[in-house]
């Protein structure tokens, strides 16, 4: 691996590093620094980041710059720096959170406005002088199973496509209070998430690698049954609270 490597973690969750997305970047970004490299991740709830307004004056009055002077041209600074992104975001609503999403749509100054058109595919050429490095979802969900993240995964590999790329990993999690229970029912998996940082500034994470995280850690139905007990115990306890109300 070539020293200097630089990984930026992108982390859409507002519960930043007490979050379960957390927990999983981190262990991708142990991984990373135990193949050498330089981590950081930047929490978006804790950013000024105000809504794109769809004005395209990043294209077409200031090309490059944005209208807004607030956190995300830093967090763009760090971007052009980094060999990897990754985006780090909880599942809501079937999808990214709206913090990533919003930080997404500031990310167009990044882009030219020129449409290309190649082997089926419509992209924007990057602007000179951006760079974007190889990208990684991490995700996690309440429910089990992986389908849940289907339309997380497609949208991901299609910002990849669009930005002339490939998405070099998805690491998802479903089941996530499972995640934060000790010993971890997931502890092989989070530690093939470990490996899958050791690989990633040398090329896509293995197959074997995805394998070993994505290997199932519970059965739908008893983690069903465990969970709704879980939130039969919180709502008893909410509604016997002397504070309630
Ligand atoms: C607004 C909201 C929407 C959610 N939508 C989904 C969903 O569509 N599917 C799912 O499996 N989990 C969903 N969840 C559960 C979260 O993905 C889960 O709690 C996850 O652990 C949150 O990540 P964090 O711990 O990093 O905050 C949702 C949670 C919230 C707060």
């Amino acid at each position: 691996m070539p020293a200097g490597k630089y990984i930026l973690a992108i982390n859409g969750s507002p519960r930043e590093a007490e979050g379960v997305t957390d927990l999983v970047t981190r262990k991708f970004l142990e991984g990373a620094r135990v193949a050498g490299a330089e981590t950081e991740t930047v929490y978006l709830s804790g950013l000024k980041m105000a809504d794109c307004l769809g004005c395209f004056e990043c294209w077409f009055k200031t090309p490059g710059t944005c209208r807004h002077k607030d956190d995300v041209p830093g967090v763009q600074e760090k971007m052009r720096r980094a060999d990897v992104l990754v985006y780090a975001t909880p599942l809501y609503i079937c999808t990214m959170s709206a913090l990533m999403k919003r930080f997404l749509d500031r990310i167009i100054p990044m882009a030219e406005p020129y449409q290309c058109y190649e082997n089926g595919v419509c992209s924007h050429p990057t602007r000179e002088g951006e760079h974007r490095g190889r990208m990684v979802l991490i995700s996690v969900a309440g429910f089990p199973g992986l389908r849940n993240f289907d339309a997380l995964r497609f949208t991901f590999e299609r910002i990849a496509e669009v930005g002339g790329d490939q998405l070099s990993g998805a690491i998802l999690f479903p089941a996530s209070p499972l995640l934060m229970m000790q010993p971890s029912p997931a502890a092989e998996q989070l530690e093939s998430v470990v490996q899958a940082g050791r690989e990633i500034l040398d090329g896509p994470i293995s197959a074997e690698t995805a394998a070993g995280y994505s290997k199932p850690y519970a059965g739908d139905e008893a983690y069903i049954a465990m969970v709704n007990q879980m939130f039969e115990r919180l709502v008893a306890a909410t509604a016997k609270s002397p504070n309630r109300g």
